[in-house]
């Protein structure tokens, strides 16, 4: 069973608004070393796009808060990082399950949305980046209030891990990624992150904010954009809400 990475600090609470919030008032006071934030139940959950998360008691509610130097360019190839992690800790607690991700930034569960990855930097004295996952243990939104299709590990093998140990997996894991990002850059990170990636090659749905776009899932660029073939040419996407057959 992994441990906690003895060298990182942590701080788990029962409930708090959202671990990111938490991450953006250090952040202004100043931090000046990594930290986890953690929390068993979140009454004001941060999702994506400005949407909420929800964030009953039984998941797992994490935030990694680290002083940055990276431009907000490399900062987001972070989310890349973040989900290869999830990934591994989902194997990890889940080993009989089908493990994949999703651009930007979600892992999937046989299939189905099993975590939520929300980057955000904040500027200060020390500018710093906040990555907030949040990992369904134990409980999943119903299909009719989420746009995807989404499930737990408990949904998927009959029981849900402990929340310390799903958190200690997650930091170990994104701790051994975070190395592999910071000593060999992101086209390794970019290469394992391709070698899960659901549906590549398959048609997917694209929505932006005025527009659809259907076509190829052709790959991930060097700075982290969806490459689509859409017929004749490829179009590349910075931003947006990836949708598969059988999402609404
Ligand atoms: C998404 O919309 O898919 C991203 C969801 C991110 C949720 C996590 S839970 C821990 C951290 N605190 C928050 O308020 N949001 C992130």
């Amino acid at each position: 069973m992994t441990t906690w990475p003895d060298h990182l600090d942590r701080v788990v609470l029962d409930q708090i608004d959202s671990t990111n919030r938490e991450a953006e008032r250090r952040a202004k006071a100043g931090i000046n070393r990594p930290v986890w934030l953690a929390a068993r139940h979140q009454t004001a959950g941060r999702g994506r796009q400005g949407r909420a998360w929800e964030s009953p008691g039984g998941n797992l509610y994490a935030t990694y808060l680290e002083p940055t130097e990276l431009p907000p360019s490399q900062a987001a190839l972070v989310g890349f990082v973040a989900a290869l992690a999830v990934a591994d800790a989902l194997i990890a607690l889940a080993p009989n399950t089908d493990v994949q991700t999703k651009w930007p930034n979600d892992v999937l569960l046989n299939g189905a949305k099993a975590s939520g990855i929300l980057l955000e930097r904040f500027s200060g004295k020390q500018n710093a980046l906040a990555i907030g996952i949040g990992i369904n243990l134990a409980e999943h939104p119903p299909q009719h209030v989420t746009r995807w299709r989404a499930t737990s590990l408990r949904a998927e093998t009959g029981s849900a891990p402990e929340f310390d140990m799903a958190l200690s997996e997650l930091a170990s894991a994104f701790e051994r990624w975070r190395q592999v990002f910071h000593s060999a850059g992101f086209s390794v990170i970019r290469t394992a992150w391709l070698a899960r990636a659901a549906r590549l090659g398959a048609e997917i749905e694209v929505r932006l904010e005025k527009e659809v776009i259907t076509g190829r899932f052709d790959d991930l660029d060097a700075e982290g954009g969806l490459v689509l073939d859409v017929g004749a040419r490829q179009r590349r996407v910075a931003a947006g809400d990836v949708f598969f057959p059988g999402d609404s």
